[in-house]
């Protein structure tokens, strides 16, 4: 579709690993250079022009800068709500999910499903002391004879409010008694600067959901294998895990997977990509655990040193796209928006 646009591939050093490195304590190879380098790749395959932008955290008038220079007409792709904030401001067009959504955290995102009838398991969110807002409890609150509000019972799974990439998140983030509750959010709270989120433990087929373009398609469900863990953890999503696409469901329970997963993808008005996060349980139906709006998108060539394998680049693989049809697509959803 159209003709060809001059694209920023806009890239933040350490954006993948940023949150696991602060919950940890330890060093972690980078792989955000090798994914823009492939999204570079793939947007020329796909008829564009394309250049690599680093994004300057401690000068972002340093990435304007860049920006001006090439004349870009379209960003591709931001990382943080910081690009995307700036990239409002200056009003120049880019790619994927608006400020509106990018700026809301899990806990958030979670009511507005409840109130579209889109399942998603009940929850409480913990803060720290004294800077709770909003439906946060205070840490302190959880002390040893503390039971859960009803619905909510016993197992409980903790992670970060606004995590991503599986950061914070352990075998250890199912939590049977108070005690290690509290023990969990004070680590999320102390070490990652967010709230925690609190929600039923749910059991069931890990299955994942890409959603690209406009309109809005979802691709074929993937399903994540525990190998070495009970949940998928940060070292588990290095290629560690086992995927099988499509997920080992009926065609129907595929069906209502995907059905499920665009309308999580619309109920929060995300664009042009994102990939819904859930846990379809023994009756085959799907519960939301959350939307990534920056989701992987990434198809390996075999020559990566630290970049592992995409959710959505192993869906697009097994329905038989490039990764220049799925760029081209997020980038046409893109285009038609802002009538490039
Ligand atoms: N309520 C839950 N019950 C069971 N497992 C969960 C639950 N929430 C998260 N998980 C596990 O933790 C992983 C990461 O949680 P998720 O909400 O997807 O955050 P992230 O943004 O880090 O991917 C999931 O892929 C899943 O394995
Ligand atoms: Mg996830």
């Amino acid at each position: 579709m159209g003709n060809k646009l001059r694209i920023a591939v806009l890239f933040r050093p350490g954006r993948n690993v940023e949150w696991q490195r602060r919950y940890t304590g330890s060093e972690m190879p980078d792989d955000a250079i090798e994914e823009a380098s492939l999204h570079r790749d793939a947007l020329l395959e796909a008829g564009h022009e394309a250049e690599l932008v680093q994004w300057q955290a401690g000068d972002p008038l340093e990435t304007v800068a860049a920006l001006r220079g090439m004349r870009a007409q379209l960003v591709f792709n931001t990382s943080s709500l910081a690009e995307v904030a700036l990239l409002e401001a200056l009003g120049i067009p880019y790619c994927g999910s608006g400020l509106d959504l990018v700026a809301l955290d899990k806990a958030v995102r979670k009511k507005l499903w409840s109130c579209h009838g889109v399942n998603t398991a009940p929850f409480i969110a913990i803060g720290k002391d004294g800077a709770t807002t909003g439906h946060a409890v205070p840490l302190s609150s959880i002390g040893p004879g503390w039971t859960p509000p009803p619905p909510l019972a016993f197992p409980l799974f903790v992670k970060p409010v606004r995590g991503r990439g599986s950061a914070g998140i352990s075998d250890d983030s199912i939590v049977t008694d108070a005690v290690s509750l509290r023990r969990q959010a004070e680590a999320i709270v102390s070490r990652m600067d967010q709230g925690a989120l609190v929600e039923s433990y749910l059991q069931g087929r890990e299955v994942t959901v890409g959603v690209i373009g406009d309109p809005p398609q979802a691709l074929i469900p993937l399903e994540i294998e525990y190998n070495n863990a009970r949940t998928n953890t940060f070292e588990h999503k290095m290629d560690n895990e086992i995927m099988h696409c499509p997920a080992r469901l009926s065609a129907e329970q595929l069906e209502a997977v995907q059905d499920t997963a665009m309308r999580a993808f619309s109920a929060v008005g995300a664009r042009d990509y994102g990939r819904v996060d859930t846990i379809v349980g023994e009756d085959g139906r799907a519960a939301v655990l959350e939307i990534n709006t920056f989701a992987g998108l990434q198809i390996l060539t075999g020559n990566e040193r630290h970049l592992h394998a995409s959710y959505i680049g192993t869906m697009a693989r097994a329905m038989g796209l490039s990764r220049a049809d799925v760029l081209g697509r997020i980038v046409d959803s893109a285009r038609r928006r802002y009538a490039l």
